[in-house]
């Protein structure tokens, strides 16, 4: 079984239809809106996934710009590729956070979406996206907090166990505790954090809760003691409260916007 979330085909479909959401389309705005991209500028995304940020962040900087949009997973760039097949500018291609195949300070701007929670080595990872920013170069780093989640069933218990098990999808359920001081230590200060929560207070196909509920049934039977009876009947429970107009459910999204220093 692998440590954390395999993003193979079967995930990388899931999280495709995930990120078609409106809560996610509202995620990417408040990106675009932090990170400002500008036509011309050269701009890095870690972690592009299925590649809808990639595609909007090309179409800012346009064809005097250029966009290098990396990822570690085959699937993943295979969308992301045909996603941004009409913007010649971007470029798509295999990669790791921990080591970016770039020279020092190449890019104005860097992005990462939900990425460095995955990275063993987020400190690492942090110190070479500062490398490959130039000076007055800016990053926007957002990831989740799974102890914020707000899951409403008619068995506590087994939510909470369930979604114990569904933080081994990740190697820092909590980073967004520990950013702010680790894009310090990176050289590099954040000038602007906010929060944006994902709440749905109904069970709505096209919702980011709906689509995490398959993931979260999919992923946690055999971990921390959850079987696939307990997780398909966590699933049935949460399905049922939305049939009945019980659902509720709440997770918080923090956005980091550090700039690397001048001289
Ligand atoms: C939750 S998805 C987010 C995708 C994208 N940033 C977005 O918001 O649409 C996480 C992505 O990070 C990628 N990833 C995880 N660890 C990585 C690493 N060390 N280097 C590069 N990509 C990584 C995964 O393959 C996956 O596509």
């Amino acid at each position: 079984m692998s440590t954390s979330l395999p993003f193979d085909e079967q995930t990388a479909r899931r999280i495709e239809v995930l990120y078609g959401s409106p809560d996610a389309i509202r995620r990417r705005s408040h990106v675009l809106q932090m990170l400002e991209p500008r036509s011309g500028e050269r701009i890095l995304d870690i972690g592009c996934g299925p590649g809808f940020l990639a595609a909007e962040i090309g179409v800012a900087v346009g064809p005097s710009g250029s966009l290098r949009a990396i990822d570690a997973s085959a699937p993943m760039l295979e969308r992301a590729r045909a996603r941004c097949d009409s913007l010649p500018w971007v470029v798509v291609q295999g990669g790791d956070a921990a080591r970016l195949d770039f020279e020092d300070g190449v890019f104005d701007a860097a992005v990462s979406v939900q990425v460095h929670e995955y990275v063993a080595d987020a400190e690492g990872s942090l110190q070479e996206l500062a490398r490959v920013l130039r000076p007055g170069g800016r990053a926007l780093v957002v990831a989740t907090d799974w102890g914020s989640i707000v899951w409403h069933s008619r068995d506590p218990e087994r939510t909470r166990r369930v979604l114990s098990a569904f933080e081994e999808h990740l190697a820092d359920p909590h980073l967004p505790r520990r950013l702010h001081s680790l894009l310090a230590g990176a050289g590099l200060p954040a000038r602007r954090c906010e929060v944006l929560v994902q709440f749905n207070p109904r069970l709505d196909a096209n919702t980011y809760s709906a689509g995490l509920l398959d993931l979260v049934q999919r992923f946690v039977p055999g971990r921390r003691g959850v079987s696939r009876e307990e997780a398909d009947a966590w699933a049935a429970d949460l399905r049922a409260c939305g049939a009945e107009d019980a659902y509720f459910f709440s997770l918080n999204q923090y956005f980091f916007l550090a700039e690397k220093p001048r001289g």
